[in-house]
This record gives structure tokens, sequence and C-alpha cells, in this order.
């Protein structure tokens, strides 16, 4: 199965990991971190630094054929392709402004949860400066991409399309890093789901069952995006990429994108068009085999879920799952098994667009107001 094209891909991906690692983990690692492979790890990184001074940088992978007259979302397929019978990943994938192993990195406990729980996973949390050298290798043969990842606006837009892009690209787990690992990755397919049935996992981050859900929320189910699992090439995320592309080079077109506002985040980027997406390839027929479906799957198939839900490759968690502790729409508290990540956020039963506020408003600037949802 190891043909150039792969082979070349599978050789450019070590290089960027070990360029990832020289990078991300100069500093001397926190004990927290420490597990029995250090020393494997510490021979890996001198490996790695005697590497990445004979070696230059790696360079963007060049397409075998012409892609010219294809659109993103084939582009997209060609360049990954998925296997459902594949494994997982043993990756977690995260964003912040600094890494762990610098003084101003405040995630520590969070990010340490998350090793804590998965020994063996490739943990990285990625930087402004390695996402673009990262996304430069792993989408050279995408520009279109390339260019709508550089002209979002806002830093908070960028963290979104990030997380789909490295999930696409490689699989495994992203997950902000204000978030705990409560369980391991390895509980969260129910034991009688077989694995390589699955592509996708996903859980419901609102459930608003209440007239005035859209004061609160976008959509009447809202599936969350601060954490997903998925394996390399899924439809899913190739679907949002194309989405994002587009819109975001359509507005960059008629020169919209230097008024972009914050509250706007969840339309473009955020959980408004990503669960759009997830619904859409529910019933998408190109996928499923609408013939036997008793009509459109939408927001009534998943509300008041208690236990996981499988939808094709979808695995769909309760709210418990990554909600857990909010103390609403039907949320269970953090010692329940069904709960898997804890997010930290502060203010639960708020509009979204003031959930968001203290991202957007970093982003900002002091002092200044991110606008109201409309
Ligand atoms: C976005 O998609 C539409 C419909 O497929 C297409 O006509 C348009 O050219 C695309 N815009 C950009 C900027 O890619
Ligand atoms: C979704 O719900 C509809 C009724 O609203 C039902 O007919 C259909 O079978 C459900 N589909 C799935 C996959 O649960």
């Amino acid at each position: 199965m190891l043909n150039p094209r792969r082979a070349f891909i599978a050789a450019a991906f070590l290089l960027t990991v070990f360029f990832l690692i020289t990078r991300s983990h100069s500093s001397e690692p926190s004990p927290a971190t420490k597990t029995e492979s250090q020393d494997a790890q510490a021979e890996a990184q001198a490996a790695a630094n005697t590497q990445q001074r004979i070696l230059p940088p790696p360079p963007p992978q060049k397409p075998m054929i012409d892609m010219s007259g294809m659109s993103t979302y084939e582009k997209l397929a060609y360049q990954y392709e998925y296997d459902i019978e594949s494994k997982f990943p043993a990756y977690i994938w995260q964003t912040w402004k600094h890494t762990p192993g610098e003084g101003e990195f405040q995630f520590r406990e969070q990010e340490a949860s998350w090793s804590i729980e998965h020994p063996g996973f490739i943990h990285e949390v990625i930087t402004d400066s390695v996402a673009d050298t990262l996304l430069q290798l792993l989408y050279g043969s995408i520009p279109e991409v390339l260019e709508a990842y550089h002209a979002l606006p806002l830093p908070v837009l960028k963290a979104d399309l990030f997380r789909y892009l490295i999930l696409y690209a490689r699989g495994g787990i992203y997950s902000d890093i204000d978030t705990y690992a409560i369980r391991s990755a390895i509980e969260w397919i129910p034991a009688q789901i077989p694995k390589e049935t699955v592509g996708l996992v996903i859980g419901i981050e609102a459930d608003p069952d209440r007239p005035d859900w859209a004061d609160w929320y976008s959509r009447r189910i809202q599936f969350c995006q601060w954490t997903i699992q998925s394996k390399p090439g899924h439809p899913v995320l190739r679907d949002i990429i194309s989405r994002i592309t587009n819109s975001t080079l359509t507005m960059k077109k008629e020169g919209k994108l230097s008024q972009f506002q914050g509250n706007r985040v969840v339309d473009l980027t955020g959980p408004a068009v990503w669960t759009d997406t997830i619904m859409d390839y529910f019933n998408d027929e190109r996928y499923f085999d609408m013939a036997n479906s008793k009509g459109k799957i939408d927001y009534r198939n998943f509300t008041g879920m208690e236990t996981s839900k499988r939808v094709g490759d979808v695995v769909v968690l309760p709210i418990t799952s990554f909600s857990p502790g909010v103390g609403q729409m039907g949320a269970k508290d953090y010692d329940d098994p069904m709960a898997f990540v804890k997010h930290d956020f502060e203010g639960t039963w708020k509009p979204e667009s003031e959930r968001h506020i203290g991202e957007v408003q970093q982003e900002l600037g002091e002092g200044e107001e991110a606008p109201k949802q409309q």
C-alpha cells in the first residue's frame, strides 16, 4: 500500500514532526508530562536536533497530477483519502500562543490531563508560527486553502479552521487548550460499536429545549467543536474546509473581510457552520443510502439523548460527554460515566456571542467591546 505518493507524504510528515518537536520542546519538559518513555523522547530529540542541522526544511508536497481543473473539495479528497478501516491516529492537537515549555503558558494542569489520560499519544501544542509552517507543508498543493487561512481576520477564526485542517490531514483528537480530559478517548466510542465503522466522534454542545432558544444559540441542536476526534480525510471535514475556503475567499474578493464582526465567528468558522455541515452530511445521498431512511435527520434525532448514538460513520455523544456539570439542558455531573471532557468556560446559559467574549475581546484588544449577536 506504500505507493510513492504515500511514501513521500510519510517522509515529509516525519520531518515535520521532528521539526515541531525540536521547536516546541526546546525548553526543559515540565514534570507533569514525564513518562517512562522520556529517555526515548530525549533520544528522539537528540536525533531530531542533529537532523535539523543537516537537513534543509522539508519541501511542501507537490501534487503528482494536474489539479487545476478540480474543485477545492475534489483536491482535498485527492490529497487525503478517507480509510474508515484505519485506526484513529494517536495524536492530540491543541493550539495556543505559548508552548507548555514557556513560562507564560497558563494551562499546565489542563494540558497535563490530556497527556496523563493518553500515554503513548503524540501530544502537540501548536503555536501560530508552527501552524503556518505545518499548514504550508500539508496544504501546499491546495493554495486556496492556505490563502483563506491567511486571509481570516481574527485569530479565533484561524484557530477554528486550523482544527479542521489538522484533523483532516492527520486525524486524532483536537481539543481546546482550556479543556480537561476526564477519561481516555479509548472510552469515547461504546464497546459494542466496532471502531473500524466509525470515522468521526462529536459531542452535543447545546440542546436548548425552550421557546426562546434562538436568543441564546444559533441552532436548536448545536454540535461542539472544542473537542473532535476523527480519522484523516473524513468527508465532514472535507466539506467544512471547502465551505470556509469558499466563503472566506468570496468575502475577500468583495472586500468584506476587513469589517468582519466578532459576533459572526459562529457562522463563518464556528459551531453554526460546523453543525450545518454535519446535519447536511447526515442527509447527503453521496454518503448515505436514503432509500430506506424515514425522513430527514435533524435536531429531533438528537434532542434529549442520554447515551451515544451512531449515524453512519459518526458517533454522536450526549451533552454530558463534552459539557458535563453545566447544570442545564440535561447535562449530568463530572463524575458521570459518560463525562469525558470538561470545558472551562465562565457563564453557561449566556448568549453565544457573550460566551465568546473573552476570546474575542482578547483579539480585539482591551477596551473594545465584542458586538452582541444580532
Ligand atoms: C464559491 O462557490 C461557488 C459555488 O460553487 C462558486 O461559484 C464560486 O466561484 C466560489 N467562490 C470562490 C471564491 O471560490
Ligand atoms: C430521525 O428521526 C426521524 C423522526 O423524526 C425518524 O423517522 C428517523 O428514523 C430518525 N433517524 C435516525 C437515523 O435516527
